[in-house]
């Protein structure tokens, strides 16, 4: 056969396919979510996510020295506290247990890179991402209470935030907060296109956030919507975010591709629980192979375009770029 291009010419060996491919991953970009829980000497399996669990803060040091070992270096923390309440009152306590994780962490791993979820629905008694005025979230009374939450995660050591509530406007309050208390350099990663989504069930039960009625598409983004996405991403950028996330991942890689080829700063993508939780339960189950579907979808997060992966199976998808499976 006569034939100028044969693609397969560059599929011939691995040696050979590992330099012609368009896709590099590297540990560096991975972030894995921290959930911590108040109380002490306990390590709690997530029933909706088998191999993910909550940690009081006295075992942390397990989890970090594993996660090092396999070449994270960056998390996203999450806190379940003891008691919630009407206003959330336990997200901007210098007592919080973000505040206290931050600060037995900073102690012992001053240069793990931490980044903390900054939302209400955790301490919340209603299970909303803001304070309610009725059956509605109240947008502008949250603001206030959502940059309290930054500046005092902050203050308690956290490298960088990431407002994850929705409200508008929440990016600029945070980054006039944090300006005016000289902490110009922290970094905003804003959860600045995220859909409402069934895909945050098994999170919902982790964190005991579901909200107690109705729902979150009065802020969360409608899934039919892409224009939108750059609606969000523009109002964040204008009010100071430094990176911009979307999320959910996998249902959503037109989304990372539209944002990434419209904006000029890092895009991250999150792989959120659901999506864990389907590949584990069908794993579970014998009907797929975890190994070759955890490495074929973080790859196809990145060649979506995300700069930045925060995924539940970081240090798998870590261990497997190391071994050249993958990146
Ligand atoms: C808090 C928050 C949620 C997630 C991240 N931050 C839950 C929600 O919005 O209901 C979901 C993460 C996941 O599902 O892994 N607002």
């Amino acid at each position: 056969m006569d034939m100028a291009q044969r693609p397969r010419r560059l599929r011939k060996g691995e040696v050979l396919r590992s330099l012609a491919r368009e896709t590099r991953m590297s540990p560096a970009s991975l972030i894995y979510p921290v959930f911590i829980k108040e109380g002490e000497n306990a390590v709690e399996e997530i029933a909706a996510m088998p191999g993910q669990f909550r940690y009081t803060v006295d075992r942390l040091p397990f989890l970090i020295e594993s996660l090092l070992k396999s070449g994270v270096d960056k998390i996203l923390l999450f806190g379940i506290p003891d008691e919630k309440d009407a206003v959330g009152s336990g997200a901007y306590s210098d007592e919080g247990i973000v505040q206290k994780a931050l600060t037995e962490i900073k102690k012992e791993y001053p240069s793990l890179y931490c980044i903390t979820d900054v939302c209400l629905c955790e301490y919340t008694s209603h299970g909303h991402c803001g304070v309610l005025s009725g059956h509605n979230v109240d947008n502008d009374a949250t603001l206030p209470l959502l940059a309290k939450t930054a500046l005092s995660h902050v203050r308690a050591g956290a490298d960088m935030v990431a407002p994850s509530d929705m409200m508008d406007g929440r990016v600029g309050a945070i980054r006039k907060l944090l300006d005016e208390n000289n902490y110009i350099d922290v970094p905003i990663m804003s959860y600045s296109v995220k859909y409402s989504s069934a895909f945050y069930g098994p999170f919902r039960e982790a964190a005991g956030s579901a909200p107690a009625f109705g729902d979150r598409r009065g802020y969360q983004m409608d899934y039919h919507n892409k224009r939108e996405a750059l609606k969000e991403a523009e109002l964040d950028l204008c009010e100071g975010a430094d990176i911009l996330m979307v999320k959910p991942a996998l249902s959503y890689l037109d989304v990372i591709q539209t944002v990434k080829n419209s904006v000029n700063v890092p895009v991250a993508a999150y792989s959120v629980s659901g999506e864990y939780s389907m590949i584990k339960a069908a794993a579970r189950m014998g009907f797929i192979d975890e190994a070759s579907i955890i490495c074929e979808t973080a790859a196809s997060i990145f060649r979506a375009g995300t700069d930045m992966l925060i995924s539940y199976y970081a240090p798998e998808i870590a261990g497997f770029i190391r071994e050249g499976r993958i990146g």
